[in-house]
Order: structure tokens, then sequence, then C-alpha cells
């Protein structure tokens, strides 16, 4: 029997023993698991280090690397676990994080460039990024560019670090890049490579900092100026201003290697290497069938043509991007699955006289290599559509997925927002379609795609290659994307479109062939036929280009209801793209033929311009620890004392080796117990509704279910909540928004689970549903009492002494956390009534609790415990308790521990996020701008429980004058009852929302008096001793020196705003603009009582330390800084002090971690134990001076001294929300942004940052800066690109109440390339905090830098003033936060808008 005939009757001789290795260890796959994806395996094989951060291949937590042997050649690449088919790694090798390095052995270079340069906060991100980084290496001969890493990187995401310290860890290291250059070598005993200096000299590494040494001063220097003198201002550079001067250290992103630790890299001693067994291995066919499906891996293609006619349902699975996300998201199952990887006829590229023919099962990362060498070797007229496809490849998801998505999979999929297919139909490619039994036929791509997700394929075809043709001479072919986010994300509208010009008898240029496609504006990819005839056969002119405009708004409608929503932008887009095109065409003729001259004028050249992105840069200034002033010195010069320094040190986070190297444990890495049940929830599909039945006897026939649990089921109370029990745990009568819990299935798998809660049936009648603030605004829904009031001075009378009065509506969008571990909680039922519950959560006390109550037990009864957390940010402080509850109850009856951890899109849907404000406003001011009155409505969506909101509208409340001093105010507070899942804490707390607000209407008073905002924002400055709205007197106000140092960058604003107009002038398309703004945040929890602390300080006879404390470690780096208070408070290094979890029995009562309090709060309770373990040990310490502190210890001891102390804190002399000092202090800080806009699009770079934040002493500079550039980064996203979007009045094509933005594909955070190219960070230097004596003088450093991301908010809405200053639209107008590109671009309005849009219309959003 051949391999076509076995394979299609499922021959056995395929079934047998799939191999593959990992970590270099050979292993058996299992038989009969089609359906598991590989990250599944690996961690169950305890693998651990790789992450499910999503499940769909957006966030690349879960990257690993592959090696296969192919045609005598090794490869390796990055891919997502969560999306390979376990046995699509048959016969390769998997290299996880675990793989290249750990604590015994050493760690890999990359593991530990990572560490030391403080690229792991929460530590979730970080073995994906290291196994990016690892596999760009291992993939490479050459070491890889500044450019080629932050690629990519680009399918990573991290939503703690804001990725400069990353990137500065990857780069500059021709260490590494040596290193795997050799250790390519794989097998030849390639593991003993370079990994330092030694290594280096052998290899001709540049000295360690390479090209980055300034050549000015020979340090170290952002300026990448090479071998020219200093161009951009850097530390020792010209004109800088150098974060104040003097006693600064200065570090760049070119040299962070020595920034704490020791200065020799610890090191594995081999690399993985390649397995001899697999080179040269023939990999056999398989056939590997099992319950769920069988796996089958067809060698030729006629064997995969019978499996086809055999199984007509069979799916083939190239790189499973598609099929994996239709199973897991869209409940598909497919009996059979193939996979077409290792037949060599739909592997094969080839050139033939009039085309590339690409076979269907090539990888678009191989297609880039090939199109490269194509494009290179090839005359640029011949290589059009190459080029092209290569730019759009560029933005086509992340690296990831590009190493194993496959050509033929993005074709046949027929989605309509394919990046290629409008490229194909352009260029005129055909597709080459295979049958068993019947001769190939060919079918043009644009005629390919039938009707949504459609195409011209029967069940038994498969699509076997792609002809790509060469163009001509004159025949200029080009790509347009345009995505909410431009890196790893997919597109809102695309385009490929090709002209081909000719020179006509009478001189004129005309287009004899025309082909325009476009993606995103129809159930299919779409030619434009009106629009191509209006172009062809007329002169490249102006007047032509403007039929075009119109023919193209009749070949491209778009319902108003339609999927997708954005009707105006995206017939905008299609529509600038055009434009784009028609410009791109006439500057490439006029390049080639001078007879040609643009139709337009010269500005007009920028519609084609390309941005092409530098490699992003950082600088850090912050005060030096010790008394003597080091000046323009990086951290490497630090002499060795500094480095030691226990406080005021850059010292690493604690954990930061175990997370580089995957050890560290989250909640879900726990070592499953025995008897361990998994939960999966049943919930509510609709947003308010009766529940009319519920029926779960579906799901209990599933095999391995154990059985379903709802409020029936609870043994204590069914009301929860943190402030007051107004939520259901499990829904009973009435569900009020979709996710809400209505039981839990539980089961001896998670796939048991999964699949019973889906199978239980629900009947709802549905009621009116709330979704929006407007609605709940219009039907009166508020939380009534919840929402207070502040008044000072008199604003009814203030008006009449105003020069100016506006008014106006503000309006700014919710955030989802994204944190990159989504909720998990593991209950565990001990003896004699006992429960553990370990759990995800950022209040520990609030879980145990709230367990208690749900099981009628008393609290000491239930011990809540953690280790870290994968990020929190405000997220898992309150809506982390109904999970724990909800895997409370089944653990309860059931005596068994159950494990409940929630999916990405559950998550999202299901726990909240920031809230959505609305704000009304009537401000009055002077002739210069200075404000005298101001009256303030604010509204938040808060959602269908109360949660915290009634606290996060006084945070708002309290922060609605942002910076500035203002003597008669009233400011009132809403809250509205939605049918959103409740909205919580998050970063900032309410009080970025409310200075958002502010800084709108300041710019509204700067455009009404025609001033800079940035003076009009100085004019109103709080100064020493100002009072605030709310009667707080402030002491140590830094908000002028903060704006002084942010604005005193390059030359000074005046004039880099010169810079940015001369560009503008000559730049109609793509616009700069700068913008600064200040923050001042106060820090306190304004619910008094929530301002106490405990900790306890257990020092053993050897001299270690153990300290426990009521904070939560969630990588903002609590346990380093409260370790470091404990150990300068017993006078040991560093690493003599140990916390190893967080644990109600050991502090009880605590705070939830948040409120930016934490290390002022834990590190003062420390410092009160470490006081009375000192007292306790001063007669030792007396009676043997010069003793080391273990011989002090072990006298006390055997003296029986208690080396055990337990210490407290409590904020004084404040007052809480409602007196007149709810804060113990402000933190002050100011950003200034410059952002270049491309109008017609929307999209935008952020050019340079400039951020200067108060932190007091410093505890940690290195801690610090990443928590303020991490917030600065997420504050950006909040304001610029992150945009939840729900079923509501806005958007009614997405099912009413749900969340459509419920995952990485969808809901975008900014990714490494949207960082700033340029980021200066000065912590304030000489700012002691005169209230934080116990914690070395320092401040907090969470919420307050997260607003300063809104300067990016506002130098983008001073782009679009530029664009529409152009468009005759001067003026003020309202721009909605996020500045999503749909915003920008449609408030750049212009010809190309105006039939979609009037010039005042705003977009939709949900608020
Ligand atoms: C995180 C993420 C980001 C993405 N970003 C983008 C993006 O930026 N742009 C974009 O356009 N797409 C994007 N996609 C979509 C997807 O990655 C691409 O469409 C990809 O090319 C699909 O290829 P695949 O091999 O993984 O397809 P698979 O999932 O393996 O298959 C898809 C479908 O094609 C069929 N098929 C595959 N090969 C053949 C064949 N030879 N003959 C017949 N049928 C066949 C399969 O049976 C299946 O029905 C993204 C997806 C993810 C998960
Ligand atoms: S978990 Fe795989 S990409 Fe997110
Ligand atoms: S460190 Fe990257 S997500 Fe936390």
């Amino acid at each position: 029997m051949d391999e076509a005939t076995s394979s299609a009757a499922g021959d056995k001789r395929h079934a047998s023993d799939p191999i593959a290795y990992i970590n270099g260890k050979l292993h058996k796959l299992p038989l009969g698991r089609a359906e598991i994806t590989l990250l599944a395996y690996l961690r169950e094989l305890g693998l651990t280090g790789t992450k499910l951060g999503c499940g769909e291949g957006g966030c690349g937590a879960c990257t690993v690397m592959v090696s296969s042997w192919e045609d005598g050649q090794l490869w390796h690449c990055s891919i997502n676990a969560c999306l390979a088919p376990l046995y699509s790694v048959e016969g390769m090798h998997v290299v996880t994080v675990e793989g290249i390095g750990n604590t015994r052995a050493g760690l890999h270079p990359v593991q530990e460039r990572l560490a030391r340069a403080h690229g792991s906060q929460c530590g979730f991100c970080t073995p994906g990024f290291v196994m990016s980084m690892y596999a760009l290496l291992r993939s490479r001969p050459q070491p890889p560019s500044e450019q080629d890493i932050e690629e990519n990187l680009a399918g990573n995401l991290c939503r703690c670090t804001g990725y400069r310290p990353i990137l500065d860890a990857f780069k500059g290291a021709p260490c590494l890049a040596n290193r795997s250059a050799r250790g390519n070598a794989d097998g030849a005993g390639g593991g003993a490579a370079c990994v330092s200096g030694d290594g280096c000299k052998a290899g001709g590494c540049p000295p360690r900092g390479g090209n980055m040494v300034c050549p000015s001063t020979g340090l170290p220097c952002g300026c990448g100026a090479g071998t020219a003198p200093c161009t951009r201002p850097g530390p020792g550079g010209a004109g800088e201003a150098d974060g104040e001067g003097e006693a600064v250290v200065v570090s760049s992103s070119a040299d962070k290697l020595a920034m704490g630790g020791s200065a020799a890299y610890t090191r594995p001693s081999a690399e993985p290497i390649f397995p001899a067994a697999l080179r040269g291995r023939t990999p056999p066919p398989l056939c590997l069938p099992g319950p769920a499906a069988t796996w089958h891996r067809p060698t030729t293609l006629a064997a995969l043509l019978a499996l086809k006619r055999a199984h007509p349902e069979l799916r083939i699975v190239g790189g499973n991007t598609e099929v994996g996300i239709e199973v897991k998201f869209k409940a598909a199952r497919y009996r059979h699955l193939a996979a077409p990887s290792h037949i060599p006829e739909l592997n094969r590229m080839e050139v033939t006289d009039t085309a590339l023919v690409v076979g269907a099962a090539v990888t678009l990362s191989r297609l880039q290599t090939r199109l490269r060498e194509l494009v290179a070797a090839g005359a640029p007229h011949e290589t059009g559509v190459f080029a092209a496809l290569l730019e759009q490849l560029r933005y086509f998801a992340g690296v990831q997925i590009r190493n194993v998505a496959t050509i033929g999979g993005n074709i046949v999929t027929g989605s309509p927002i394919s990046d290629i297919n409008p490229l194909y139909m352009a260029a005129g490619s055909t597709f080459t379609i295979a049958a068993e039994g019947a001769p190939d036929r060919k079918v043009a791509a644009a005629d390919f795609f039938l009707a949504y997700r459609r195409v011209a394929l029967e069940l038994h075809e498969v699509l076997s290659a792609v002809s790509i043709p060469f163009t001509r001479r004159h025949e200029y072919v080009r790509e347009f994307k345009q995505a909410h986010r431009r890196d790893d994300d997919i597109a809102i509208v695309n385009a490929g479109m090709r002209a081909r010009m000719r020179r006509t008898l009478a001189g004129d240029w005309k287009a004899d062939e025309v082909a325009l496609a476009f993606g995103g504006v129809a159930p299919i990819t779409v030619m434009a036929p009106q629009a191509a005839a209006a172009l062809v056969g007329r002169p490249w002119v102006e007047e032509t280009l403007r039929a075009a405009v119109a023919a193209l708004a009749r070949d491209i409608v778009i319902a108003p209801d339609a999927p997708g929503g954005m009707v105006e932008y995206r017939r905008s887009l299609a529509a600038s793209f055009l434009f784009r095109f028609f410009v791109d065409v006439a500057l490439r003729l006029e390049a080639e033929e001078p007879s040609f001259k643009l139709p337009l004028p010269p500005s007009f050249a920028s519609a084609a311009a390309r941005f092409e992105r530098p490699p992003a840069r950082g600088l850090q200034y912050y005060a030096r620890a010790g008394q003597d002033a080091v000046v323009g010195a990086p951290h490497r010069h630090l002499a060795a004392d500094i480095q030691d320094a226990v406080v005021g040190a850059p010292h690493r986070h604690l954990a930061a080796d175990i997370q580089v190297t995957g050890e560290a444990m989250y909640t879900d890495d726990m070592p499953h117990v025995a008897g361990l049940l998994h939960a999966a929830l049943v919930k509510s599909a609709r947003p308010h509704a009766r529940i009319l039945s519920l029926d779960t006897s579906l799901a209990q026939q599933v095999p391995r279910v154990v059985g379903f649990f709802g409020a029936g089921d609870v043994p204590g109370s069914n009301m929860i909540g943190p402030v007051l029990h107004d939520e259901e745990l499990f829904a009973t009568r009435q569900v009020t928004c979709v996710g809400q819990m209505l039981g839990v299935v539980v089961a001896e798998s998670e796939a048991a689970a999964r699949d019973g809660a889906a199978l239980v049936a629900v009947t709802y009648a549905d009621l009116p549903a709330i979704m929006s603030i407007d609605d709940a605004v219009a039907a009166g829904s508020f939380y009534e009492g919840q929402g207070h009031t502040i008044e000072c001075g008199n604003v009814d009378d203030a008006w009449a002494g105003c020069a100016h009065v506006i008014d106006g509506t503000a309006r700014v969008g919710g955030q989802e956390h994204f944190y990159l571990e989504p909720n998990c909680s593991l209950v565990v039922p001990g003896e004699a009534g006992e429960v553990t519950v370990i759990s995800s959560t950022q209040g520990p006390a609030k879980n145990q609790n709230m367990v208690a109550h749900v099981l009628g037990l008393p609290a000491h009864k239930v011990f809540c415990k953690i280790k870290r957390l994968g990020g929190g940010f405000g997220g898992k402080e309150t809506r982390s308790v109904p999970i724990s509850c909800a895997a409370a109850v089944p653990a309860w009856h059931l005596r068994r521990p159950v494990r409940l951890a929630l999916d990405r899109d559950e998550d999202m849907q299901t726990t909240g996020h920031r809230h959505a404000f609305m704000a009304t406003y009537k401000v009055g001011f002077t002739a210069e701008g200075k404000v005298l009155a101001l009256q303030l409505d604010m509204y938040s969506n808060a959602g269908n429980s109360l949660d915290l909101s009634t606290s996060i509208m006084d945070r708002a409340l309290v922060h609605c004058d942002c910076a500035y001093k203002i003597t008669n105010v009233r400011v009132v507070g809403h809250v509205c009852r939605t049918n959103q899942a409740s909205n919580t804490a998050f970063r900032g707390f309410g009080g970025p929302q409310a200075m958002i607000v502010a800084e709108m209407w300041v710019d509204q008073i700067a455009r009404t008096l025609g001033r800079p905002p940035e003076a009009v924002r100085e004019l109103n400055f709080y100064r020493e001793g100002d009072s605030t709205h709310f009667g707080q007197v402030l002491e140590g106000c830094q908000v002028q020196r903060c704006w002084d140092l942010a604005l005193r960058s390059a030359g000074g604003l005046a004039q880099r705003r010169a810079a940015a107009a001369a560009f503008n002038a000559g730049s109609r398309f793509r616009k700069r603009g700068l913008a600064a703004v200040p923050t001042k945040f106060g820090i306190s929890f304004t619910t008094k009582f929530l301002n106490q602390a405990g900790a306890l300080v257990h020092i053993y006879t050897d001299g270690t330390v153990l300290l426990t404390h009521g904070g939560v470690e969630m990588g903002q780096g609590l346990h380093t800084k409260v370790a470091q208070v404990a150990a300068a408070a017993l006078g040991l290094p560093l690493d003599a002090v140990y916390i190893a979890e967080t644990a109600t029995d050991k502090v009880p009562n605590a705070s939830p971690t948040a409120a930016s309090a934490s290390s002022d709060m834990y590190g003062a309770a420390v410092a009160d134990a470490c006081r009375q373990l000192n007292e306790r040990l001063e007669p030792f310490r007396a009676r043997l001076p010069g003793t080391a502190f273990k011989e002090i210890v072990s006298a006390a001891y055997l003296e029986r001294v208690d080396l055990s102390a337990h210490g407290f804190y409590a904020t004084p002399n404040i007052t809480g929300f409602g007196g007149a000092k709810p804060f113990n202090y402000f933190c002050y800080g100011a950003a200034l942004s410059e952002v270049e806009l491309d109008t017609l699009t929307g999209d935008w770079h952020l050019l340079r940052t400039d951020l200067a934040m108060d932190v007091g002493d410093s505890l940690n500079p290195a801690i610090d800066i990443g928590q303020v550039e991490g917030g600065f980064v997420q504050g950006m996203g909040w304001c610029c690109l992150e945009e939840l979007v729900w079923g509501d009045a806005a958007h009614p094509w997405v099912a009413p109440g749900t969340l459509h933005t419920r995952g990485p594909g969808t809901y975008k955070i900014p990714t490494v390339n949207d960082i700033p190219l340029d980021l200066r960070v000065t912590l304030l230097r000489d700012a002691p905090c005169a209230k934080t004596p116990l914690v070395h003088s320092s401040k907090a450093v969470g919420e307050p830098p997260l607003f300063l991301g809104a300067s990016v908010f506002f130098a983008l809405k001073e782009a679009v003033y530029a664009a529409r200053a152009e468009a005759s639209l001067p003026g003020w107008f309202r721009m909605d936060a996020p500045a999503t590109p749909e915003r920008l671009r449609m408030a750049c309005a212009d010809e190309l808008t105006a039939p979609f849009a009037s010039s005042a219309a705003s977009c939709k959003g949900s608020f």
C-alpha cells in the first residue's frame, strides 16, 4: 500500500511512537491527544515557565523555541505554544525557558541580562520575552540589529515595564549575539560558546557599549551617533538638561549591564543542543487516532488529496492560527486534522519567467525570507509586488505567528481583513487548486473569494500554490493597512493597489491598468472597479484623483450597522489610501521620468511618506545613594559602596532571577495536588434578564463532570461585595450583566468542566439594559447616596468676576487591566473545616473574609496565601474575590481541592475595568487664563454592583484640580448603575479620569485665549502652602520643579515647538505636536481605616531574616523595597532577608495592596518590628562589639530573647475623604511628549518624552524608574490606544451587553513599538519626603506617573490642531479619550472625510 492509500485508510503503521525532544530529553508523545496544545502538554510535564496569558497567540507569554532538521539544515524559530497542536512538533526539539538556564546551573546570558536590566517586574511575560530573544539569536548567523530585536518582540506583550528595560537588556549585546551565532553550530559541540568578556575577545566582539559610546565624551549615550559627534543630547552631550546637574546617576540604554548584582555572569555550561537522533531523521507520515480527533501528517500531496477524498470534512492545519481560534473560541470540533508541513509540493518556492510560485504550506516567515532575497537581487521594477508584500508582512501578526502561519491558511480562511489577499488580487495572482484524480485548476485571486469566509474550493480540494507575478516597468504596487495598533493587529481597512503608467503620444502620463483591492470594507476582500476605471486612460492629475475618490465612494458602501462599526472612518480610510497611492505613483514616476511632475503642492508629498522607526532609546537620571556627587556617570562606574548600599541603590527585583528562568511560581503553577478538581464558570449571556430556567442535565452527562454548583449550594451567604454586600455570588432570579456567574461546573479535567459549563442551558426573559453613562443618566440609574460633593469658595458668585466662561462635555473611556496572568484561585479544604485559598489576589484578607462569609465559617478557619501576581494594577483587589468564593463552594461540598482559572476572555468580560467617565463642566477664568471658578459634574460607569465605585469617585473628586489652584470649586460625583460587569480599581483609582478632564478644559481655555496651553497650565500651578479645594495645605509642593525639569529639554520647549512648526509647514499630511502635562497625586487610602499595616519579622539563629508583611508582590517591587528597609534597619546585606509569601495567617487584617501606599506602610511596619528587635539585640551588640550579626543573634537566642517581632503602622494625622487631610502627602510629576501623526490614517509615533517624577528620596531608583516608565506607558495606552467596545447603542453589531474587546486580538495594549523613541526619565533629586522618615523619606510611585501618559494624548491633539488649521478649521474642538486612530483621523477633517462625516462629528464609543 502506498502512503496515499494507507493514510486515507487510517493505516495503523503510522499510529505509533510520535516523539519530540523537550529541552534535550526524548519524549514519547502521548497517543490519542490530537486536540491538545503544546502548551497544555508542557504544563502537564511541570514545565510551568511557559505561561498561558491569552491562549490566542496574542501575548507571547507561551513562547518557546522549536528546532527542526529540514533539507539538511537546522531551523530554529519561536512559536506560540498555546496555538501549536502537540503533534505539530513531532520530530522536533522544543526548548523552553527552563531549558536554557536556571538558578542552580546558572542563568543564560539572555536571562541574566534581562534580570540585571530590570526588565522583569511581575515576571509573567518574562519567559516569553526570553524565549523570543533566544530564538532570534539562535535563528540568525549574524547578530541581529536593533530593529530586528524590536520587530522580533512585537508579538510579546508586557504590561508592567513599558518595554524600555527589556530592549536595553537585549540590545547592544554583541556578546550574546556572538554566543548564539556560534551556538548555531549545534550538535557540533555547540555548548561552550562565548558568554562574557573572555569569549568575546576570542570572538572579536566590540567592547561593551559598542557604537553606543558617545564619541564626544567617551561615555555611553543614547544618541546613537556612532562615530559622529553627539547630536542627540545625552549625558555629557551638548546642551542636555542633565537631570538637575549634579549628584545624579545617568543611565543610558547602552549600558545596563552593571546594574545591581555581581559583575560576572553565572552561566550554564551548555546550550541545548539539537539532538543527534533527529538529524537526518526522515519524518514519517503520521496517523494518530484519538477519541476527539485523528491527526494525520501525510508526506505527499497525493496522500493529502486521498485523505481529503476519504474525509471531506478534514481540516488542513497549517499554523493552526485560524483553526486553533475556531476550536477555542467558536467551539468548532474537527474529527480529522492534517498537517501539510511535510509535503514537499506544498512547501516549494520557485521562480518562473513570470512569477514566484509559492506552495500553500509555506510559512509567512519563509516567504518573507525569499521575498527579501528576490527584492535584493532583482530589478526594482520587477519586484514591485514582492516589495509591497514584504512591507505588508512586516506588520502581519508577530514573529511567532508568522513562523507557523501558512499562506494557504491565510487565503483559504477567506477573511475579509486578510492582509495579503488584497495584494494578491491587485497584483493579478492566481491560485492553483488540486484534487485527487483531477487536473490542477487555476483560479484568479480576484475570483476566489465568494462570501464571508467562503472561497471557491470544494470540500475535497486543496489549495496547492499561489503564483505571484513579477511587475513591469512603470508598474507600481503598494500595500496599505491601518489597524488599531500598528504592530501585531488585524486591519481595520487594508488595501493592495497597482497601476501601470504609459506615456501617451501627446506626452501625458496615463494609467493603462489599474487594480484596487480593499479589505475590511465588505464581507470579502473587494475590488473597486469604478474607482479603477476613473483612473484608467486619464492624465494623472488632481482632477482625475477627485473623480476616482468620488467613484470609490460608490464602490465602497458600508451599511450603518455593519459588523466592525467605524463606518465613516473605514470609508475615509479607503479614500485616504487611494489618495496616498495616487501621490505615491506620481512621486515614483517623477523620480524615474523627469518629464512627469507631481500634480499637487510639494507638501502633499508627505501623503506618501513612510515613517521609518529608528530604535528606541532611554536615559534615566536619579540621585545617587551616598554623599559624593557622581556627575554623568553610568552605573558601571559606581563605586562599590554605592552598589552595595542597601537603601537608595538600584537593586534588582528580588525575584528577578527566578522570573527570568521560569522558576517563579504563580497561582496556576502550583503543583496539582491529589484529587484536584477543575471548575468552569456558567455565565450569563444577557446583560439584564430574569432567569426562567437553568438546566444542568446535559452538563452532568459529560464524562468526568462531577457536578454543578449554584446559589442553592452556598452554605453561608450568597451576598457578597467589598463594601456593600450588594452582589450575588451566583445569580438567583435575575442577571444584571453578561458574564455574571450562575454557578460552576466541576470536573476531573478542565476540558470536561468547560464542556459541561457550555452545556448548561439557561432561558431568560430579557429586561431593558443600561450600558452607558448616557443610558444611566436618561434612566436616572445611579447608586444613590454614593456620589459626594466638594465645594469651596463661592462658585455662583465667581462667574461675574470672570473674563471668560466656557462649558463643555468630556468623555474618557474605561481600560482593561490586562495583567498578563488571568485570575486564578485554588481552594484546598483541610481538617476541622479549615480552608486554604491560594489566589491571584491583591487582597488576601478580602478573600479570606469573603470565603468565610460564603462558606459560613469563622475567619480563623480560612487562610489565604499568595506568592506573587502576574500583574494586578487594581484589577485583582476585589474582583478576584468572587473567583475564590466560586471555587470554595464545590471544594467545601466535595471535600476536594478545586481550581478555577479564568481564560483571558472570561477574565476580561467578567472582572471589570477602569471606570469610563463623562463630565460636564463650566469654567471661568481671567483674560490671562487664571482659573477662578469650576463647576464640574462627573459621572462614572460603575457597572452592576457598587464594588469600590464610591471611593473611586471620591478620589476623582479630590483630583479634579489636577495640579491647579482654583479658588471656587463645586464638584459633584454621580455613580451610575449600569449593566456592565462591575467596574473596579485600576491604577490611579479615578484620579486620572478627573485629571484628564481638567486638562481637556485647560486646553479649551488655551484655545479660547489663543495662548500656549503650557502657559495656561503654569499660570495655574499650585504653589507651596496653597490649599486644595478640599482644604489640604500643600507641603513640599514640587509641581513647578518637575515641570521645569521636563520642559528644559533639548533646546527648550519654544525651540522644539518652532522645529515642529517648521516641519508641519512642509508637510500637509504628517503633523508633529508637543504637549506637557503636570500631575499631583495624593497618597493614602481615602478610607481612613485602611491606612494601617502589619509585618512579622523572624530572625533565625544563623542570622538570616524571614519577613512577612501584609502586602502582595505583583511586580511593583514591594518585597524588594520592604526587604531593603529591613536589611538597612538590622544592618544586614540585602540577601540576608527573605520574603516567602503573603499569608493571612502570618499578618492578619491587611488592607489590599493598593493606593500606592504599600511601600510606605509595610516599610514602616517592618521598621517598627526591626526597631523592637534592635532594642532586644542592643545589649548583645553592646556586649559583643564588632561581632557578626549571627553571633549576636545566637547569643540572644541562648539567653531566651524573642527573635520574632510584629510591627505595626498606622498613617498618622490623616482624615480620610471628607476631612481636610485625606492624604499623607502628594507626589508630583510632569511630562513633555512629542508625536508625529499621519493625518490620513490616524497612525502615529511617539518621538520623544521627557518626564520628571518626584519620588522623594528613592529607596530603589531602578524599581522607581520601572514604575514610572511602566505607569507612563500604561497611561499612554489608556489615553491613546486602548478602547473597550461593548454591545451598546453605539455598537449595535455587538451582541447586547457583551464585551467585544475581550482578548489581545481586539483589545490593544501598547507593544514594544509604541513606546517613545527617546524616553528620558528624571527622578527629582534632593526632595526628601518629610512624612515618611521610616522609609528613608521615599515616596510612593505606583499610581502617580500613570497620568503623565496623557501628555501623548494632548500632543496628538496639537498635531490634529495643526492639520485642522490647514483645512481652515481653527479653534478648539472636542476630542474624547482614547485618541484612537479613528478619532484622530476623523478629527483631521479634510476633503477625503467630508463626504462621510462632518468636521464636528465625534466618534462613537462605549463610555
Ligand atoms: C495573534 C494572531 C494575529 C494575526 N494577525 C493577522 C494579521 O495581521 N493579518 C492577517 O491577515 N491575519 C492575521 N491572523 C490570521 C491568521 O494568522 C492568518 O490568516 C494565517 O495566515 C492563517 O494561516 P494558518 O496556517 O495558521 O491557518 P490554519 O489555521 O492552519 O488554517 C486556516 C484554514 O485554512 C485551511 N487551509 C490551510 N491550508 C490549506 C490548503 N493548502 N488547502 C485548503 N485549505 C487549507 C484550513 O483547513 C483552515 O480552514 C492572525 C492570527 C492570530 C492568531
Ligand atoms: S498565551 Fe500564547 S500568545 Fe498568549
Ligand atoms: S513584567 Fe511584563 S507583564 Fe509584568
